[in-house]
């Protein structure tokens, strides 16, 4: 495997194991969704990534696009995911464009540190609508087209992935907001779960503990302290974006066939000792 590949994604997976798959992602053009979404597409997959920012998602876009001669990767912006309307718009775009939607990845997310007793009521709901509105949003666009692709494939289709965080398993300071509606994603997916599983969907949780390189990180930690957190983390370390692209690489591939309503927590073991974010 080419170095620059070996840098965000494992060498476990074979190059064309999604060739023909559409991805379409929500918060594409964050780090931790354009890491999984740079993956999936090097594997062979074309995407489509939705973001608030129009440049941002078309700039991140390209840049995903070069990781593979011949991908085709759409960056729709200007999309807020509290407007289910957009969603729908995208999804649509995204299959005139590219023909299916075979994955989703729900990944919008807000966040700001704040205690509860500051917490405006409008800044709790903000963040519950990006987050919890925005997942629901995401899984009711493109529902119709997984059920679709999942019916016309023999191979893996039709499959969502939330990403969440691991603050609701044991709590932390400041994150009212944000882990209450990590919470609700977590419920939202084994819903989905439970009652899309029959026509042919699989709906499951990355849980996600402190990730090198994100904006979700760098917000949470105070500068510095990464070093005192991976103290506390039985692996070790801060997770890293790879870590991330494996793990919807994993949940999308044949592998993962029989992978439906669980929460994968990537984290090195973190929450368990009190250690995630
Ligand atoms: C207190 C704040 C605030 C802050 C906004 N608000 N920032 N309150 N501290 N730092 C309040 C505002 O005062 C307002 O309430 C309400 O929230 C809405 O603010 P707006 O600015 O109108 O909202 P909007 O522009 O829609 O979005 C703001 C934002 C967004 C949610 C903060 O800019 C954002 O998410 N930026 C960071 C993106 C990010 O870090 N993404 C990675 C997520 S990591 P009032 O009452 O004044 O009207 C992640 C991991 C989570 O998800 C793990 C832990 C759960």
């Amino acid at each position: 495997m080419a170095q620059s590949a070996a840098k965000f994604v494992s060498s476990a997976w074979q190059k064309g194991i999604f060739d023909g798959k559409v991805v379409f992602c929500t918060g594409g053009s964050g780090d931790i969704c354009s890491a999984q979404v740079r993956a999936l597409v090097y594997l062979g997959a074309n995407a489509c990534i939705v973001g608030r920012n129009k440049s941002k998602a078309e700039s991140v876009a390209r840049d995903i696009a070069a990781v593979r001669p011949g991908a085709k990767v759409l960056g729709l912006g200007d999309a807020d995911v509290r407007e289910a309307k957009v969603l729908e718009d995208a999804a649509r775009a995204c299959v005139d464009e590219l023909g299916s939607i075979d994955f989703a990845i729900a990944g919008a997310a807000g966040n700001f540190l704040a205690p509860f007793l500051q917490l405006s009521p409008n800044a709790f709901r903000t963040i519950v609508d990006i987050d919890l509105i925005g997942a629901f949003n995401t899984a009711k666009a493109t529902a119709p087209y997984l059920i679709r692709s999942s019916a016309a494939s023999k191979g893996a289709s039709g499959r969502i992935i939330f990403i969440s965080s691991t603050t609701q398993y044991t709590g932390r300071h400041l994150v009212t907001h944000g882990a209450s509606a990590k919470a609700g994603i977590d419920a939202l997916s084994a819903q989905l779960a439970i009652e899309l599983g029959p026509r042919g969907i699989t709906s499951n949780v990355i849980a996600p503990g402190p990730i090198a390189g994100t904006e979700g990180t760098r917000s949470l930690l105070d500068a510095g302290k990464a070093q005192e957190v991976s103290k506390h983390i039985p692996r070790g370390r801060l997770g890293s974006l790879k870590d991330m692209s494996n793990a919807a690489v994993y949940l999308f591939s044949d592998a993962g066939d029989f992978v439906n309503g669980t929460i994968l927590v990537v984290d090195g073991g973190a929450w368990r000792t009190g250690g995630g974010s």
